[in-house]
């Protein structure tokens, strides 16, 4: 077989030879470079004296605040950089995932017959009553409706508490989160509607009022989890059946949980606290 080039097939091939050499060396290129300078700034810093000083005494705390706050220059001299390369120092990755945190390459699984965990209407919240939560609760289990778990605003002003099972809106039976959109949607212009509730092995009526009108419940299912996150309850079946799956969802950690870096203090400062171990450990000293 003969190979017949002319010069344009030449130049193409050429061509192609150059952008492939391009895109290999855009790949290459972060890689080689990234690793050394991070790890070098990681492992020692400097002292005007030409002493090498270990890092370790301010570290523990950087990672915590490199996802949550504008950090204190004294207090994190890293730029922000992937997990693996601060490894020892770093806390477990749960703590730092977060909005723009670690990127696992995955689009948020979203499932869009995941079933409803809550619901909200007029200062009520509603859960679907579980054979998990009537055993937890030591309800009866032939017992329909909804189990009320918090109550604020109206809902509470109408005598509600939290523990009562909605069995009825307006004469309606509510036995699902759909069934309580479905029910409230029909009062939803009315000033008030009636709940029939379950409590201490009663039922009784409660008239829930509204200054306008009702409006109609608002549902949700259960919270995204991160990939391979730990369960904190029992197993109720595929998480993919409740939960959304990515790291988009909510920030991680709860913004109550987020921990502040200690502020930097003085050689002589006193402690406002108990003793919590060598100041070092957890303070920039300033002098
Ligand atoms: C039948 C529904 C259901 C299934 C299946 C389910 N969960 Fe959940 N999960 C919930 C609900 C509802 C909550 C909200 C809190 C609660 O009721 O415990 C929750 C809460 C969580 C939370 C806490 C989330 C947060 O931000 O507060 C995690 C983590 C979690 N589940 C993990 C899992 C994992 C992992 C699996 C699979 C092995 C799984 N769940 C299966 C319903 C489910
Ligand atoms: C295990 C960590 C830890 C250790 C060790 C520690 N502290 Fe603190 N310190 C904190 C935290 C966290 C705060 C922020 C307020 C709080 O949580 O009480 C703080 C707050 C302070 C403040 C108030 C600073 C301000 O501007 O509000 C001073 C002063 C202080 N610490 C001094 C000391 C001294 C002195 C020592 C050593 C004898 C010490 N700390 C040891 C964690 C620590």
């Amino acid at each position: 077989m003969k190979l017949k080039l002319d010069a344009a097939s030449l130049v193409t091939i050429c061509f192609i030879l150059v952008i492939g050499l391009v895109i290999f060396a855009l790949l290459a290129d972060p890689n080689a470079k990234g690793k050394p300078n991070a790890t070098v700034e990681v492992a020692v810093v400097g002292t005007p004296g030409g002493r090498m000083a270990a890092v370790a005494p301010v570290a523990p705390v950087t990672p915590v605040a490199r996802t949550t706050q504008p950090t204190t220059p004294a207090m994190n001299p890293l730029p922000v950089t992937p997990a693996p390369l601060v490894a020892p120092m770093t806390p477990p990755a749960a703590t730092v995932i977060g909005k723009g945190g670690v990127d696992t390459g995955l689009k948020p699984f979203m499932n869009p017959k995941a079933k409803l965990s809550e619901g909200h209407w007029k200062g009520l919240e509603a859960l679907p009553l579980s054979i998990e939560l009537k055993k937890k609760l030591k309800l009866p289990m032939e017992l329909e409706g909804l189990l009320i778990d918090e109550v604020t605003l109206n809902a509470a002003e109408a005598g509600l508490l939290a523990g009562d099972v909605l069995v009825a809106v307006n004469g309606k039976p509510v036995r699902t989160l759909e069934d309580l959109v479905t029910e409230s949607r029909r009062v939803q212009m009315a000033k008030s509607a009636s709940m029939l509730i379950y409590r201490k092995g009663k039922m009784q009526q409660f008239m829930l009022v509204a200054k306008n009108n009702l409006g109609f419940a608002q549902v949700e299912t259960a919270p995204m989890i991160l990939p391979g996150e730990i369960m904190p309850h029992p197993y109720r079946g595929p998480c993919t059946q409740c939960h959304a799956i990515g790291t988009t969802g909510h920030i991680v950690p709860d913004p109550d949980g987020i921990i502040l870096p200690p502020p930097p203090i003085r050689a002589n400062a006193v402690a406002p606290h108990k003793d919590r171990g060598p100041c070092q450990a957890c303070h920039t000293i300033i002098r």
